[in-house]
């Protein structure tokens, strides 16, 4: 099992770019069921989601080129409508592929998903939604079987806000008969991003970024090219490591007004930065205050930097009280935090931080993607040495972060044991 040792070492300084976003290139490979020309995706990022994404593809038939940030996929030779488990069980977001299958084969056949052990996280939504369409389902054996001779557009209102839910929604009502209005839509960039690609595949979306998405079905979508958007989570990383270490970093090639909420909490809490269109450049700072925050749906506090924000504000003076309001479980970082030498106390949904505390290097274990992240940013101002156990979570996602914060000036060891 691979472990990364991190050595604190003080402030970053440097530049760091941006990869494109997972969370977007995750429904954009999805998609490609939906059309039986080939679509050429750019700007995708080098992470293990991204490649079980194309596994699950490739096993549908499906020709799925991988050349760096570049992802050619040809759904022409789709074939089979059932995923292996193991590929579902490995990523929650498999879950997008029942949507595209069912408006493109009219079947299929797909695990109840696994992934980050952040909570329950159901699927009812998505289901309940694809059966107001028109799709029968059935729910036997851990298996989603779901078919439909035709769907049909439908008016339907998410009961609360689900990303996924609303993606795979509208990719399946890109093919349906009639009109589709989705009601307390997701509004995250990632929703835009999916709607640009489907639009270039010849789909008829218009509302995404707002709570009401409408949605013209079409015969059929044909190929496309489209460059994903950057990753705003892995933006906002970044941001932390130079708060954390009180560093001077140059983030590139990002799109700042996509964590607008996120950066004014940060601001807040004394972080000093420039933005540009594309660009953030944290300055150094002498110290940081703490400042409360709520995580909510996008334009909200992302809950995707819950876990990163925690542990900066372990350095800052005061005491935070976070609130985490999307998922039930998502505070595991908290525990290993503590074991650094963190004041944290957890009740139900908050937590609260108590800090400066001097942290102290040590064994800790990564439980999810971002909490292996938050991990990370307390190793690099830890007195000693960080060795995180686990963090093939943090490979599902982050695009070489320990190159990336080494080229920054970090001291991080990727190795076996
Ligand atoms: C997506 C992101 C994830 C992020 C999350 C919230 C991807 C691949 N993942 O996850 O990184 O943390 O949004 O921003 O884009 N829920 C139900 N039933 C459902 C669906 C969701 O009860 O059928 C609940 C969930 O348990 C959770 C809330 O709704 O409490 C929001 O979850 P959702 O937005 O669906 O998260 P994901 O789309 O899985």
């Amino acid at each position: 099992m691979p472990i990364l040792t991190i050595e604190g070492n003080g402030p970053l300084d440097g530049n760091v770019v941006i990869s494109g976003a997972k969370n977007a290139a995750l429904p954009c490979l999805t998609a490609c069921i939906l059309s039986a020309e080939p679509v050429t995706l750019l700007n995708v990022p080098q992470v293990e989601d991204i490649k079980t994404m194309c596994t699950l593809l490739r096993e549908l038939g499906m020709v799925v080129e991988e050349d760096g940030d570049r992802v050619y996929v040809d759904g022409g030779p789709i074939s089979s409508h059932s995923t292996r488990y193991d590929l579902v069980k490995a990523m929650r977001a498999s879950i997008l592929a029942l949507g595209p299958m069912l408006a493109r084969l009219g079947r299929a056949e797909i695990s109840l998903p696994g992934g980050c052990a952040i909570g329950s996280r159901p699927v009812d939504f998505h289901i309940a939604a694809l059966k107001k369409l028109g799709a029968e389902i059935t729910l036997e054996h851990g298996n989603i079987e779901a078919s439909a001779t035709k769907l049909y557009g439908a008016d339907i209102y998410f009961d609360k806000v689900s990303v996924t839910g609303t993606e795979n929604l509208m990719m399946a009502a890109t093919l349906a008969a009639g009109t589709t209005i989705i009601r307390n839509a997701a509004q995250e960039p990632e929703i835009i991003d999916l709607a640009s690609l489907l639009r270039a595949m010849g789909a008829k979306i218009d509302g995404d970024g707002t709570s009401t998405i409408n949605i013209h079905g079409v015969e059929s979508l044909h190929g496309a090219t489209h460059s994903v958007i950057p990753d705003r989570i892995e933006t906002g990383t970044y941001v932390c490591a130079a708060a954390i270490t009180a560093g001077h970093l140059r983030i590139e090639r990002c799109l700042p007004n996509h964590l607008s909420r996120f950066l004014e909490q940060m601001h807040r809490a004394g972080l000093e930065f420039e933005v540009g269109s594309d660009f953030i450049e944290v300055l150094p700072h002498k110290g940081l205050s703490a400042n409360d925050v709520q995580t909510q749906p996008h334009p909200g506090f992302p809950t995707d930097m819950q876990a990163q924000y925690m542990a900066v504000m372990t350095q800052a003076e005061g005491r935070t009280l976070i609130t985490e309001s999307i998922f039930e479980n998502r505070f595991m970082h908290a525990v290993e935090l503590k074991r650094m030498g963190a004041d944290i106390r957890i009740d139900g949904h908050t937590a609260l931080v108590t800090g400066p505390s001097l942290l102290s290097g040590t064994d800790v274990q990564a439980t999810d993607l971002r909490a292996s992240a938050s991990l990370v940013l307390a190793g690099l101002v830890a007195d000693g040495q960080t060795i995180i156990h686990d963090i093939q979570h943090l490979s599902r996602g982050y695009d070489r972060l320990d190159e990336k914060l080494v080229l920054a000036g970090a001291r991080i060891e990727r190795s076996a044991i």
